[in-house]
């Protein structure tokens, strides 16, 4: 299926590895030049060949701290000057922070810095752009919410779905979408960790329908549907691609 991507320009936050890496890689191989940015210029730069020896569409990269006060505004101004045109923005940055029952201060803090702030205001810098263009597609990659402990990074996320909502009811208006994309365990360097040994295999046959974690490339299927005209009636939602592993239907 022609996804009619071709030509068209993206950024992508936090695209260095995981999912992110994955979304970038596979809009580039549908056509998309991509501005890819994260802080690990090694990887970077890996990715450029990678997609390069694969035959896709050669991404820019732009090496930044997503959590410096004035990342937002450099990531958008690198976009706007590289690519010409912003058509795409994928929100994707972060990382997941289990807390004890109260946790630190500033980890809540960090957690609400870069796992919903930085993409607000990514998004706040762009939007001007995308209303002016009268076309945009955003997509914020979210969190699961049936965790059964606290997690800072997902309390950030469902910030960001609730605002999300919000926004599409005043954006549609401007030919422009934004949806979330609720991941539930993808096997990346962000969750490995936290399952080690034996227990992603337990965990995995306990709670998710399909046996086993996602790999990025399953976000990616997803993410570059989302994000292209296919889904020119699709705003303000929520797909989920967890492999079942959400209990609840609605
Ligand atoms: N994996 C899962 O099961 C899962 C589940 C729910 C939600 N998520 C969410 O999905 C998103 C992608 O996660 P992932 O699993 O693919 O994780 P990952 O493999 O650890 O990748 C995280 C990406 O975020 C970037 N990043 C983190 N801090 C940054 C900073 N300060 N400045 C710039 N870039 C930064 C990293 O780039 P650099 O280190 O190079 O800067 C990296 O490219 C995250 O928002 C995560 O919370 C993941």
């Amino acid at each position: 299926m022609d996804l009619y991507l071709k030509g068209k320009t993206a950024v992508v936050t936090g695209a260095s590895q995981g999912m992110g890496r994955a979304i970038a890689k596979e809009l580039a191989m549908e056509g998309v030049k991509v501005l890819a940015t994260a802080r690990k210029e090694d990887l970077l730069n890996s990715l450029k060949e990678e997609i390069a020896a694969a035959g896709g569409v050669a991404p820019l990269t732009f090496v930044q701290d997503f959590v410096a006060a004035d990342g937002p505004q450099k990531i958008a101004a690198a976009a706007l000057s590289g690519l010409g045109q912003v058509d795409i923005l994928i929100n994707n940055a972060g990382r997941s922070r289990p807390l004890e029952i109260i946790g630190a201060e500033e980890e809540w803090a960090a957690a609400m810095t870069l796992d919903f702030d930085r993409h607000r205001q990514l998004t706040q810098q762009l939007l001007p752009h995308f209303i002016a263009r009268k076309q945009g597609a955003i997509l914020n990659i979210s969190s699961t919410y049936e965790l059964r402990e606290v997690n800072a990074s997902a309390v950030a996320k469902a910030s960001i779905v609730v605002w999300s909502k919000q926004l599409s009811m005043q954006l549609g208006q401007h030919g422009i979408r934004i949806n979330c994309l609720q991941p539930g365990l993808i096997d990346t360097d962000n969750i490995r960790p936290f399952f080690p040994g034996n227990e992603r295999r337990e965990f995995a046959g306990r709670e998710i329908a399909l046996g086993d974690f996602g790999e990025p490339q399953d976000i990616a299927n997803m993410a570059v549907f989302l994000v292209s005209p296919r889904a020119q009636y699709i705003t303000g939602a929520v797909a989920v691609v967890d492999g079942g592993m959400r209990r609840y239907p609605f």
